[in-house]
């Protein structure tokens, strides 16, 4: 290990923790993962023994701690970010965390004013959309100008099959948190008002969400619609379009080539996010270990994660009430 490289602690060893373990591991340069700590203590052993016998910790704080940890990944249980976020910011430590920054504006809020307390940016949201290629090339094509100001955005989000019950709050909170994210980046302004409906997995559970879809309104008035879809049962698809004075751009959705065989012409959709996301996870790691020796994080900022929360209420009210709400937030602060 060269004295250049960052030693990286992981909190949260499950899915998505050790998939950037891996990445972080064998697919990026400049950095190892030297401590990792998770409340399944035999899923934390596991993950280090594929980090070079990454040392286990039983407590976060601890981790957060050791100074021999530069930099720390959160990718723990969504309730849980906001806090390790504080507590990593407070020991003066860059951080890449997981959506959602937490799972309430108050509580992003926190982190955000943690943030503005140290007058830096240090913490990095891992809305990894922004570093995807097909997402990447229709952000730059609109920025270029090539179809005017932006009209319209329309984003699908399509997922293969449920893995747990969804109610409409945890499907706002945790999946479409994504695209409002990606609809406040790409047409590079806020959402003022947001409007939900959702068809239920059945009658019987009202609130259960197998399809939903948010109608927004921006700052400039612009429109946008944002589908999901949880249980398609043919594979995972994330599309974006947005309708400007001058034209239309659309995501390219398919990465695999098209096949023409005995009479039909198909192509394969990706079965699932880790999949589909696959070289966006890597570029998100690779960038933010990249950005550690500069003085501030890039990337989704707190800002971003505070955003989409409030967005993300504003949704939730309108799931409760049948009508559009209004945004209410803070005022940018000048770091962001
Ligand atoms: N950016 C993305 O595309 C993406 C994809 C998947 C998950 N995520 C996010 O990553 C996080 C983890 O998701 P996952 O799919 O890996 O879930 P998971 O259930 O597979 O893993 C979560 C892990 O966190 C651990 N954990 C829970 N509470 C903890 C605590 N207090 N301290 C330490 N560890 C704790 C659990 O034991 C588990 O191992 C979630 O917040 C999720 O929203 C993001």
């Amino acid at each position: 290990m060269s004295k250049e490289t960052v030693h990286v602690g992981l909190i949260g060893t499950g899915a998505i923790g050790s998939l950037h373990a891996e990445n972080l591991m064998r697919r990026t340069r400049g950095a190892t993962v030297v401590a990792v700590m998770d409340i399944d203590q035999e899923r934390a052993h596991a993950v280090a023994a594929a980090c070079d016998g990454a040392r286990v910790y039983v407590d976060a704080g601890d981790l957060i701690a050791d100074p021999a940890v530069d930099a720390m990944l959160i990718a723990s249980t969504d309730r849980t970010h906001a806090d390790f976020a504080i507590a990593c910011i407070e020991a003066g430590k860059r951080v890449l965390c997981e959506k959602p920054l937490a799972t309430t504006a108050a509580d992003a809020e926190r982190v955000l004013r943690a943030e503005l307390a140290v007058g830096r940016r240090l913490v990095q949201v891992g809305f990894m959309r922004e570093y995807d290629h097909a997402h990447r090339d229709l952000y730059d094509l609109l920025k270029s100008g090539a179809i005017g100001a932006a009209l319209k955005f329309r984003s699908v989000h399509i997922n293969p099959r449920f893995v747990r019950e969804l109610t409409i709050d945890s499907v706002i909170t945790n999946s479409l948190i994504h695209d409002i994210h990606s609809a406040r980046w790409i047409m590079g302004e806020e959402i003022s008002s947001a409007y939900v409906q959702w068809a239920p997995v059945d009658r019987a559970h009202p609130r259960s969400a197998r399809l939903a879809d948010i109608q927004v309104i921006f700052e400039s008035g612009a429109i946008g619609s944002l589908e999901y879809n949880g249980d398609s049962g043919y594979g995972y698809e994330v599309t974006v379009e947005v309708t400007g004075e001058t034209g239309k751009v659309e995501s390219a959705s398919h990465p695999s080539p098209s096949l023409r065989q005995a009479g039909s012409l198909s192509r394969a959709i990706t079965p699932n996010w880790p999949q589909r996301f696959a070289h966006a996870y890597i570029d998100e790691v690779q960038a933010w270990i990249d950005a550690i020796g500069q003085k501030d994080a890039t990337g989704p900022s707190a800002w971003d994660g505070y955003m989409s929360l409030v967005v993300a209420e504003a949704c939730i009210r309108s799931a409760e009430t049948g009508q559009p709400q209004t945004t209410h937030a803070i005022e940018k602060p000048a770091l962001y």
